[in-house]
């Protein structure tokens, strides 16, 4: 009993501490990124703080909406690590979300960031769902000024709910959360997942798998 109790926790420690990470603390004031450094570490290596300026954390661009001319009406601009070196190391990114009416974000996770979603125009749903055995769905309409938290690692999606564009504010802590779309990591593999398989894992004939492979190998 107690055996498998202890074999139960270790199995928890490691399927938990595989699948949620965080970024670790910072060891100093800042870390600004140097994109030069060929140095391989977790994150960037910190540029010399004699060379800093006030412009390694300065973002300009979120004054007006991205490119939404896509399949899923809706666009992310990130600021981001890779924008903004003075975001290294402080386990923060932040994202304007831009929906045309009826635009979306399909379900997809972040392996290694909460999310916390802000409406500032429109209204949108958010869902997310739990893991197996529960696979819970929670999700809720948002208006201007609602927010909703996303856990790590877990299945979400946004879409436009109203008849006008939508303007959502998203901060997940990480300087880089990863992002996973469902369709494209199943469908779009590359090499690409064998189509007989998938058809006998979704119970869908080979294809309809075919049709989504050829559609999300991007
Ligand atoms: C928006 O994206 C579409 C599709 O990629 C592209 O054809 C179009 O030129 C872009 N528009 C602007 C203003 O960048």
């Amino acid at each position: 009993m107690a055996k498998s109790v202890i074999f139960f926790c270790i199995v928890a420690l490691g399927f938990f501490g595989i699948v949620y990470a965080f970024d670790p603390s910072p060891l100093q004031d800042f870390c600004v990124a140097d994109f030069t450094s060929t140095v391989r570490i977790n994150g960037l290596p910190c540029k010399d703080p004699a060379t800093v300026v006030a412009d390694d954390f300065f973002f300009r661009g979120f004054d007006a909406a991205g490119n939404t001319s896509n399949p899923y009406g809706s666009s992310v601009i990130p600021m981001n690590v890779a924008r903004v070196p003075g975001l290294n190391t402080l386990g923060l990114t932040v994202a304007r979300l831009d929906f045309l009416p009826s635009g979306f974000i399909p379900p997809h996770l972040h392996p290694r960031g909460s999310e916390i979603l802000t409406v500032l125009e429109g209204s949108i749903e958010v869902g997310f769902v739990t893991t197996y055995p529960n696979y819970k769905h929670y999700s809720k309409v948002l208006e201007r000024g609602d927010a909703f938290v996303v856990p790590v690692g877990l299945v979400h999606y946004q879409r436009n709910v109203a008849d006008g564009n939508a303007v959502v504010f998203g901060i997940v802590n990480s300087q880089n959360a990863g992002i996973n779309v469902v369709s494209n990591a199943v469908f779009g593999a590359k090499p690409a997942i064998c189509s007989q398989f998938l058809s006998n894992a979704f119970q869908l004939d080979k294809k309809t798998v075919e049709e989504l492979q050829a559609k999300f190998s991007i």
